[in-house]
């Protein structure tokens, strides 16, 4: 079964078939906090779930808005190496129904700015047989998770790839803590004309925190690499309001459908060719 997992630092996003040509999208929010037992049961829906792997139990998802102090489970590390990305993978995958009779090959993406540390790291923390318990609604539930093959790719060219063209093309891929900003030409990366800000929505001052302004910063970054004619597709949570920002500096701009889950769809589409699907 091919699956591809977005694992962002607001969201996580997935997406795979059910059947041949379903495709299934979901996500839900990258919050964790350690489990700890409340006076009162709060796993009550459907999406309320506790993980425990390595002996160690966690909160994951929907439910942490429900026993964590303020925001405080609601950061996700920098580092996508990180223990979380593990847990937010193996939560997606759960969800998926993915169960021991069915291996998984799993495709997910880094940041760019951090894919030559992180990308072994994660390929070689995701691969392999993973023991989790589930706690939910409906009880206790033992899995075993089986990733036999896993491709890291870099975020940003998850968007390209869903919907590849030789034409020279820019991602700008709006998060909550990084934008990545990429260029393909000819259907491959042009590093020099690429980076990842280490900023996102979430991480700007309140006063920043508006499209006009992302808008002109990115402008201020990408002005001396990018063209002002070039071809822009924007990506990621808030692509919708910020498109028309940035069409007051880029005219040709554009965002997608779905541009939330244009990275993992983009995933999908990868793994198809790698894993010959
Ligand atoms: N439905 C929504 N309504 C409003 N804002 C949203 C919605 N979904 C996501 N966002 C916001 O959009 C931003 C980007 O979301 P996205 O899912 O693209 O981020 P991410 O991939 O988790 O972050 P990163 O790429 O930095 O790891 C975040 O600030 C998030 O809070
Ligand atoms: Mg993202």
């Amino acid at each position: 079964m091919l699956i591809s997992v977005d694992a962002g630092r607001s969201y996580v996003k997935v997406v795979f078939q059910t059947k041949p040509g379903i495709f299934k999208t979901f996500l839900f929010p990258s919050w964790i906090t350690k489990y700890y037992e409340t006076d009162w049961d709060v796993l009550t829906g459907e999406n309320d779930y506790v993980i425990e792997h390595e002996g160690e139990a966690n909160y994951i998802g929907e439910v942490v808005e429900f026993v964590a102090d303020g925001d405080s489970g609601r950061r996700m590390d920098e580092d996508k190496g990180s223990k979380n990305t593990l847990l937010f993978i193996l939560a997606a995958l759960y969800r998926a129904g993915v169960n021991q009779y069915e291996p998984v090959d799993l495709v997910t993406g880094v940041p760019l700015g951090r894919f030559n540390s992180d990308m072994e790291k994660v390929k070689e923390m995701l691969e392999g047989s993973h023991k989790v318990t589930m706690y939910t609604k409906h009880g206790k539930e033992m899995r075993t998770i089986n990733i036999n093959r896993c491709a890291v790719t870099v975020e940003g060219a998850g968007a390209f790839f869903d919907q590849a063209t030789e034409e020279e093309t820019h991602v700008i891929d709006l998060g909550s803590r990084t934008v990545n900003c990429l260029t393909f030409r000819r259907k491959k990366f042009l590093a020099p004309a690429s980076l990842t800000l280490p900023w996102g929505w979430d991480t700007l001052k309140e006063e920043n925190r508006n499209y006009e302004r992302v808008a002109e910063t990115l402008h201020g970054e990408l002005s001396a690499k990018w063209h002002t004619d070039a071809r822009i597709i924007v990506v990621g949570g808030q692509a919708e309001q910020l498109t028309p920002a940035i069409r007051e500096y880029f005219p040709y701009a554009s965002t997608v459908d779905a541009p939330q889950f244009a990275n993992a769809r983009g995933y999908y589409k990868i793994g198809k060719v790698m894993f010959g699907y």
